[in-house]
C-alpha cells in the first residue's frame, strides 16, 4: 500500500502542504521524482537512498515512485528529502501508516543520514498550524524557529536513524521546549547620539521619524556627518511587537538569513546596501524570487548612502513599494508578494564636488551639472520621502567642544512613549492589515486621527499653495503631524505640530 507523508513548500513568504506519495512500480530498482520537482529535488533520489541506507535500513529492491503533490506548485530545495525517507521506509513495512498522522515532515538529508538545517520553518509551521497539524518532526537546529508558532508539537530531528527510533518506540525524542532565556539580547551599535556633536535640527529630524517611521533624506556637504548619524539610528528605534518580530523573522527564514542562535528577531533591522546593487538585489526576485534588501528592511531602516549613485533605473522601482508597503514579483508562472514596509533614511551630497551652498568651500561645479545631479532622483520619489533635511557642516566651536549631547537611549525613551501612544491608537483597528505606526495610516485613518483645527487648516491651506503640494504631500504631511503631536503627548494636531511637519517640506523643488 502506498505510504502518504506531508510535507511543506514555501512560495513567496507562504507555507504550501505538500503531499509526498512513495509507492513501487515497474521497473529496475530505483527511485523516480515527479510532481514538478527542481533538481535539488531531483538530487533527493540519491541522498535518500545512502541515508536509508546508513540509518541501518534495508532500502527495497524495486522501482519506487515519489509523487509531489500538488503538481502546480514549484517545489525547490532539498526539504523534502526526510519526507520522502520516511515515505519509503514506511512503504518498506519498517513503521506502520499512522506514525505520520496529523504531522509535518521537512528536512534535508546529507549521505548519512544527518538532518540538516532547512530555510522557511517559520511559514511553514504557521501553515502547519493553519491546516490544523499537530506535530512537526523538523531539523534540531531549526526547532527554535518552528517552536515561534504556539499549539504544535516540534520534534527536533537529528538524524534518519533517530527519527526511525523515535517513531519505532526504541528511543523517544523530547519535544522542542523554547528556552526560557527572554533577556533580548544588547544590541551593538558603533555610534551613539551623544558622540555626535550639533546637528541638533537632524537629530531632531531623525527622532521625528523614528517615532513615526518616516521617510528621510538628508543633504549636506562631505564629512558633515550623515552617514555618522544615519549608522547610529538603530539606538533610537522602538521596539518591535511580538507581531512585528514574527512578519520580520518570516522573512529572514524563507531568504535563509537568520542569524544561527537567533530564531527570533527581536530587534529591527537596519539594511545599508551599498550603490552597486542590483535590481534584484534591491527589490527581490532572482529564478526562484527571494525577498530583496526593502523586504528585509521590513519595518526597519533602509539605508541608502550617496543615494543618486543608485541610479536612476534602481530607484525608480521603489516607488511602488514604497507607496503600497509590498513588493509584487512577476513570474511566468504567476506573481509573487513580499512585505517591505521599511522606513528609507537615504543621504547625498547637493552636488558632484559636494560642496554646493556650503558655507566655507566654494562649489566647483557647473550650474548645469548641479541640476542633473539632483534631477537623478525623481520628484516622484522625492514627494514620497517627508523629511528633507540639511546636514551642514559643523563648526570648530561645537566639533571640539567637550560638551556631550543627549544619548541614544534617551532619544530611544522618547521615541517609545510615542510610539506606544500610537499602538494604543491602532490596537482597535482591522486586524487582517495592522497598523503599526503613523506613516502606515492609509486615508481612512488619516480622516479619522489627523483632524485639524481652523487655524491648522488654514495654514495648510496655505502651504499647498505655496509649497505647491500634491495630495500625497498633503496627506504624508498630516502623517508626519500626528508623530510630532504624539511626541508632544498632545491628542490635538496643533498648528505648531503642523507648522514643523510643514518645514521638513523641501523648500525649493530640487532641479
Ligand atoms: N557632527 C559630528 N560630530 C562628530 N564627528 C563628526 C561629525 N560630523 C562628522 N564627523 C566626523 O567625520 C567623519 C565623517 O563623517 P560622515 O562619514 O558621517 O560624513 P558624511 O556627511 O557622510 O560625508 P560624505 O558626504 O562624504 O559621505 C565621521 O566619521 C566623524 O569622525
Ligand atoms: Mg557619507
Amino acid at each position: 500500500m502506498l505510504a502518504r507523508v506531508f510535507s511543506c513548500a514555501v512560495v513567496g513568504l507562504e507555507g504550501v502542504i505538500v503531499e509526498v506519495e512513495v509507492d513501487y512500480t515497474n521497473g529496475l530498482p530505483g527511485v523516480t521524482i515527479v510532481g514538478l520537482p527542481d533538481t535539488a529535488v531531483q538530487e533527493s533520489r540519491e541522498r535518500v537512498q545512502t541515508a536509508v541506507k546508513n540509518a541501518g535500513l534495508h532500502f527495497p529492491r524495486h522501482r519506487i515512485v515519489v509523487n509531489l503533490a500538488p503538481a502546480a506548485v514549484r517545489k525547490e530545495g532539498p526539504a523534502y528529502d526526510l519526507p520522502i525517507a520516511l515515505g519509503v521506509i514506511i512503504l518498506a513495512g519498517h513503521l506502520p501508516h499512522e506514525v505520520v498522522d496529523n504531522t509535518l515532515v521537512v528536512g534535508e538529508l546529507s549521505l548519512d543520514g544527518i538532518v540538516r538545517h532547512t530555510r522557511g520553518l517559520l511559514p511553514m509551521a504557521a501553515t502547519a498550524r493553519a491546516n490544523g497539524y499537530k506535530r512537526m518532526f523538523v531539523p534540531e537546529m531549526d526547532a527554535g524557529e518552528a517552536a515561534l508558532i504556539p499549539g504544535l508539537e516540534i520534534i527536533p530531528v537529528k538524524s534518519l536513524a533517530d527519527l526511525y527510533n523515535h517513531l519505532s518506540g526504541r528511543r523517544l525524542i523530547e519535544p522542542y521546549q523554547p528556552s526560557s532565556s527572554d533577556e533580548l539580547e544588547p544590541l551593538f551599535i558603533p555610534t551613539d547620539f551623544s558622540e555626535i556633536k550639533g546637528q541638533e535640527h537632524v537629530k531632531r529630524a531623525l527622532e521625528v521619524s523614528a517615532a513615526g517611521g518616516h521617510n528621510v533624506l538628508m543633504t549636506g556637504s562631505p564629512g558633515s556627518g550623515k552617514t555618522l548619524l544615519a549608522r547610529a539610528m538603530p539606538g533610537i528605534l522602538p521596539e518591535m511587537s511580538i507581531e512585528e518580530s514574527l512578519d520580520v523573522t518570516r522573512i529572514y527564514s524563507v531568504a535563509d538569513q537568520l542569524p544561527p542562535g537567533t530564531p527570533l528577531i527581536r530587534h529591527r533591522p537596519f539594511r545599508a546596501p551599498h550603490h552597486t546593487i542590483s535590481h534584484a538585489g534591491l527589490v527581490g526576485g532572482g529564478n526562484i524570487p527571494k525577498p530583496g534588501e526593502i523586504s528585509l528592511a521590513h519595518r526597519g531602516v533602509l539605508f541608502l548612502d550617496e543615494f543618486p549613485e543608485f541610479g536612476t533605473r534602481v530607484l525608480e522601482v521603489m516607488r511602488q513599494p514604497m507607496e503600497d508597503k509590498v513588493v509584487t514579483i512577476s513570474r511566468a508562472k504567476g506573481s509573487l508578494t513580499f512585505s517591505a514596509n521599511f522606513q528609507l533614511i537615504a543621504a547625498m551630497n547637493p552636488c558632484p564636488c559636494g560642496y554646493y551652498g556650503d558655507s566655507l568651500k566654494p562649489c566647483t561645479c557647473a550650474p548645469a551639472m548641479v541640476t542633473k545631479y539632483q534631477k537623478r532622483i525623481s520628484g516622484p520619489l522625492l514627494d514620497r520621502i517627508d523629511i528633507h533635511i540639511e546636514v551642514p557642516r559643523v563648526d570648530y566651536e561645537k566639533l571640539s567642544s567637550d560638551r556631550m549631547g543627549e544619548s541614544s537611549e534617551a532619544i530611544r525613551r522618547r521615541v517609545q512613549a510615542a510610539r506606544n501612544i500610537q499602538r494604543m491608537r491602532f490596537s482597535t483597528q482591522d486586524s487582517k492589515h495592522p497598523i503599526f505606526c503613523n506613516a502606515d495610516m492609509r486615508v481612512g485613518e488619516i480622516r479619522k486621527f489627523c483632524k485639524l483645527q481652523d487655524e491648522g487648516q488654514s495654514l495648510m491651506r496655505a502651504a499647498m499653495t505655496q509649497l505647491n503640494l500634491s495630495a500625497r504631500a498633503y496627506h504624508r504631511i498630516l502623517k508626519l503631524s500626528r508623530t510630532i503631536a504624539d511626541m508632544a503627548g498632545s491628542e490635538e494636531i496643533q498648528s505648531a505640530h503642523l507648522a514643523e511637519a510643514l518645514q521638513y517640506r523641501p523648500k525649493i523643488m530640487m532641479g
